[in-house]
């Protein structure tokens, strides 16, 4: 008889949700004006070589410890050894920060969607104002989440992911066609994102697609590893990560060209200046293009529609795995019935993410009166969890592989484990165990640098609010540390067969 497990049903159902999950916002909205500000395709190019050089490897370590301990991040750590375990600590508390903010976010991107028949020209620091409002878009964007998430891993994120994402692929696809036709300010539109500035490339642009490009494969966020702990030996790890790296990157292009030379098309036809639109940051998704699309009349209605479903789909797909981060720890741990625990886990987030929005709202509005560190708190949560800790993380996977667990047995398991490593083989020591945490490291120093340190009218000063985030960082990262040390180090962690037994147990009652 067929052992019965929990997980992915099919390889292509792993790569299809790993792929949800790194296809995001990252990609739809971050990418886009990051290459326009960094020298379209000279960005682009960066951009593809830190994919190669760190992605790539980091992605497969990440998914490699989830698979082989076929468990939790912290049970997986400590796997590789017993004293790293609160590694997964981290890589279970970063996600957790994430969601609160990027459900928000979330919110955003399903009002927008609901709202295209009526427009959504400038309604933006209205409805980012209206608390009420935000919180219940929030809401609704949690609990569609959570419906998916409770349905569990084949019932729920492979199936979801199975028909979001081709959907969201040819809504990306059409939409990009449809603005390569626009017609006038198209050619521009294109040579603003794309033409190669070399020039403009500089070691900001450098730091800006490595975070990118971590932040966009979901790298050091414990999700693949938990992703990859579903998976067995259906999957190829080196063709699979390739196939995920490859579709991030694609929709990452594509979204850009769907919507620069939409927005250059509006320039053209209507005469307002690129400065007067605002291309970079919040702005572009949330008020340019709601201007591009109500400019276009009915048919820019039902554009501004499907782009806003798709983005909405993008942060679905990507939301649920932060939220099964945690979600499989509690009921690995707790052998608590998975309803249960996705309803406590999206409970938390809903908590912290009222008043994420509440404060990103108030800033917005020009009102400084909820900030941390006089950031409002989805850019605060941001910098903790994306600058401070997620490169820690990320070295803390390529440590445990090229370190801890050693490329020699790391190779073998791997090649035992189903796949073939070819020319990759030799590769995978050195990159796993020097360059990946290299180059980490360089993105974790800069990093520091620019927020203790940032520059301020061309000199370097010293921002206390800037160490106050960093230290809030590093001291989320001891309390990981201790708080393992004194309750999980000795203590049985959960595996995937716990979930089998939760879930025996919840079908009895
Ligand atoms: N990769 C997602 C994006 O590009 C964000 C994300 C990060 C999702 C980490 C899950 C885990 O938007």
């Amino acid at each position: 008889m067929e052992k019965k497990k929990v997980g992915f049903a099919s390889g292509i159902g792993f790569v299809l949700a790993a792929a949800g999950s790194a296809v995001g916002l990252g990609n739809l909205w971050a990418f886009p004006y990051k290459t326009s500000a960094n020298g379209g395709a000279a960005f682009v190019i960066l951009y593809v070589v830190c994919v190669l050089l760190m992605g790539f490897t980091t992605m497969i370590c990440e998914i490699f410890i989830g698979k082989r301990a076929q468990a939790n991040p912290i049970t997986a750590y400590k796997k590789a050894h017993k004293n790293v375990g609160w590694f997964g600590m981290l890589a279970v508390v970063i996600p957790s920060l994430i969601m609160c903010y990027y459900s928000v976010l979330g919110g955003y991107t399903v009002k927008f969607s609901l709202n295209s028949f009526v427009g959504n020209a400038g309604q933006f620091e209205n409805f980012a104002g209206n608390f009420g409002d935000v919180i219940l878009y929030v809401a609704i964007f949690l609990a569609l989440a959570l419906v998916i998430v409770m349905a569990g891993i084949k019932g729920g994120i492979e199936k979801a992911s199975k028909v979001l994402m081709p959907t969201l692929f040819i809504i990306l696809v059409g939409l990009a066609v449809f603005a390569l036709f626009l017609g006038e300010g198209v050619s521009d539109g294109i040579s603003f994102y794309l033409n190669p500035d070399f020039s403009e490339l500089d070691g900001a642009s450098v730091l800006a697609a490595m975070g990118q490009a971590f932040f966009s494969l979901s790298l050091g966020m414990g999700a693949m590893i938990v992703y990859g702990s579903y998976t067995g030996k259906e999957i190829n790890l080196v063709k699979a990560t390739g196939m995920i790296c490859v579709c991030d990157t694609l929709v990452a292009l594509l979204a850009g060209l769907a919507i620069f030379p939409s927005v250059f098309h509006y320039m053209a036809t209507t005469g307002v200046s690129a400065e007067k639109l605002g291309m970079g940051g919040i702005g572009l998704m949330f008020q340019t293009l709601p201007l591009v699309f109500e400019d276009m009349g009915v048919v820019g209605r039902i554009l501004s529609f499907l782009f806003f479903a798709m983005v909405s789909i993008a942060a679905i797909t990507s939301v649920i795995s932060l939220l099964e981060v945690a979600c499989q720890f509690v009921i690995q741990k707790f052998h608590a019935p998975r309803k249960k625990a996705a309803l406590v886990v999206t409970a938390f987030c809903f908590a912290v993410a009222v008043p994420v929005a509440i404060s990103l709202g108030k800033t917005l509005n020009h009102d400084a009166s909820m900030l941390i560190f006089g950031q409002n708190w989805l850019d605060f949560l941001d910098l903790v969890s994306n600058t401070v800790l997620m490169p820690v993380s990320a070295l803390f996977v390529c440590v445990a592989v090229g370190w801890i667990i050693g490329p020699k047995q790391a190779v073998k398991e791997i090649e035992e484990g189903g796949t073939k490593l070819g020319w990759f083989r030799p590769v995978l020591g050195v990159m796993a165990k020097y360059v990946c945490p290299l180059l980490i490291g360089v993105v974790e120093a800069f990093g520091l640098v620019d927020l203790i340190m940032p520059v301020k009218e061309g000199v370097r000063t010293f921002s206390s609010n800037g160490l106050g985030i960093a230290l809030t960082g590093y001291g989320l990262l001891l309390v990981c540390a201790v708080i393992y040390f004194l309750f999980f180090r000795n203590v049985y962690t959960g595996t995937n067969e716990d979930e089998l037994i939760a879930e025996e147990k919840a079908a009895e009652a």
